[in-house]
């Protein structure tokens, strides 16, 4: 899916802009993700931690339920800020997978360099989806 240059600016200073509002106390690691609809509107994430650790919950994932808590459910790119453009992580590839594989992910660094660009379905090679689940094949 190629994403027009506009689209990709604002969603990369989109992401790069949120991340100022993460909260990371344990890990100081602030994410921030924008989420592209397919109607053209962005949802923003952040990464929120907590003392206990198990229950903190990532940029991309709090991006893509925020979306879908307006009723979008249909994804062109998601655009991840970081420190030094990482990877999103398993579980939000899992996520992300579950609206499509060829949702585009970039990574952006604390300069705005893109550190990765690729798809989700490239990021989970034979990914789980519901088609292996019954009545779903
Ligand atoms: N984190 C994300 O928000 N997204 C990822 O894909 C990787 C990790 C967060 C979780 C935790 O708050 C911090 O980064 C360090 O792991």
């Amino acid at each position: 899916m190629t994403i027009p240059q506009q689209d990709k600016g604002q969603l990369i200073e989109r992401a790069m802009s949120v991340r100022a509002q993460a909260y990371a106390p344990y890990s100081q690691y602030n994410v921030g993700a924008s989420l592209l609809t397919e109607s053209g509107e962005i949802f923003d994430g952040v990464n929120v931690e907590n003392a206990v650790n198990s229950e903190g919950i990532c940029a991309e994932r709090n991006a893509v339920f925020q979306a879908v808590a307006h009723g979008h459910q249909a994804f062109r790119a998601i655009a991840v800020a970081t420190d030094n453009g990482g990877s999103p992580c398993g579980p939000c590839r899992q996520v992300l997978s579950e609206f499509g594989l060829d949702i585009v992910v970039y990574t952006i660094d604390s300069e705005g360099k893109i550190i990765l660009e690729t798809t989700v379905g490239d990021l989970l090679p034979a990914a789980f989806g519901p088609k292996y689940l019954p009545g779903k094949e």
